[in-house]
C-alpha cells in the first residue's frame, strides 16, 4: 500500500537521507527526525527536494521528546506504519582511554534511542494491525571492532532488542528486523583515519565501500507490505566482510 507513514531517525545522516529518499520513491510519506544540524539539514533538503519528505528536529536520547514527537506525527499524518532507527554515532577509542561520557553518548543515541522510539511506536502499530520496524545495526556489532567497545556493544544490543521485540509483536502484524551494514561511504566512515579505512576496504571481498543506497534498498525490502513473514532477522549488507549463517 502506498501512503504508508515512515519515520526515519538519523534522517539527515549518511545512511538516513538515502533511506528517506528510497522510501519516498516507493510511495511512503516520510518524516526524518534528527538533531537540527545546520549544514547537514541543507544537504538533506537538497536530496529530499520534490519528494514527500518532512523534517522534524528531535533528540532521540530524550524519551519524553520522542513520545511527544511521535504523537504529533501520528496525529498530523494519521498513522505511523514504518519506523527506521538509523540514528547512530561513534566515539572510537580503546577502552583503556574511554571515558564515561564517550560510553554514555554512544549508548544513549544508538541503543536508548531505539528504545525511546520503539516504545512510543508499537502501541499504535499493534492497534492498527500493521507495522515495520528496522534497526540499523552494524557489522561491528556482530564481530566487535578494535577501538569500538561502546559502539560494538550498542550495535550488538540492537540485535537482542530486535529479536525480543519481534517475538512480542509477531502476532499483531508488526515485524522487527535489523540490518548490519558494513563499511559504506558515509561521513562517519570517511572520518576514519585514511590508512585504517584503506586496510579495512582491502579486506572486504567485494573490494570497495558500500553505498548508502545499497543499505536503503534493503530497508525498502524489509518495510514492504508483503515482507510480513520476515521478522527477528538480521540482514548483513557488508560486501562479504563478515560471512555467517
Ligand atoms: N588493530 C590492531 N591494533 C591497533 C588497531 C587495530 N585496528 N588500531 C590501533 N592499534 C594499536 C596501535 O597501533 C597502538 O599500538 P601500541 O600501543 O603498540 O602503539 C594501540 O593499538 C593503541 O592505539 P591508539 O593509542 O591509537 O588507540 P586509540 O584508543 O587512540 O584509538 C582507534 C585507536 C583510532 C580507535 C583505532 O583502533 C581505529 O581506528 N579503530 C577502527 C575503528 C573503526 O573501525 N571505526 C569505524 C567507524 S565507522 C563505523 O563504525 C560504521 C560501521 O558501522 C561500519
Amino acid at each position: 500500500m502506498t501512503g504508508r507513514v515512515a519515520i526515519v531517525s538519523g534522517g539527515i545522516g549518511g545512511l538516513g537521507t538515502a533511506i528517506c529518499v528510497a522510501l519516498a520513491r516507493c510511495g511512503r510519506r516520510v518524516i526524518a527526525v534528527d538533531l537540527d544540524r545546520g549544514d547537514a539539514v541543507d544537504t538533506f533538503r537538497d536530496a529530499a527536494a520534490g519528494l514527500d519528505i518532512d523534517f522534524r528536529p528531535l533528540d532521540v536520547t530524550d524519551f519524553g521528546a520522542c513520545g511527544a514527537s511521535m504523537r504529533a506525527i501520528e496525529s498530523e499524518f494519521g498513522s505511523l506504519d514504518i519506523l527506521v532507527n538509523a540514528a547512530g554515532i561513534t566515539r572510537d577509542v580503546t577502552l583503556r582511554k574511554m571515558d564515561k561520557l564517550q560510553w554514555d553518548a554512544v549508548m544513549g543515541v544508538n541503543l536508548d534511542g531505539v528504545f525511546n522510539l520503539c516504545r512510543h511506536a508499537v502501541d499504535g502499530m499493534i492497534s492498527r494491525g500493521f507495522g515495520r520496524i528496522v534497526n540499523i545495526s552494524s557489522v561491528n556489532g556482530q564481530t566487535g571492532q578494535f577501538g569500538q567497545t561502546n559502539y560494538s556493544a550498542s550495535k550488538a544490543g540492537m540485535h537482542g532488542f530486535t529479536m525480543a521485540l519481534a517475538r512480542e509483536v509477531a502476532r499483531k502484524g508488526v515485524t522487527v528486523n535489523s540490518i548490519s551494514p558494513g563499511y559504506c561511504a558515509t561521513p562517519m566512515v570517511m572520518a576514519m583515519a585514511d590508512d585504517v579505512r584503506a586496510a579495512i576496504v582491502q579486506s572486504v571481498p567485494v573490494g570497495r565501500l558500500g553505498t548508502a543506497e545499497e543499505i536503503a534498498r534493503t530497508v525498502e525490502f524489509l518495510t514492504a507490505d508483503d515482507a510480513g513473514f520476515i521478522t527477528g532477522a538480521n540482514i548483513p549488507v557488508n560486501g562479504g566482510l563478515f560471512m555467517s549463517f
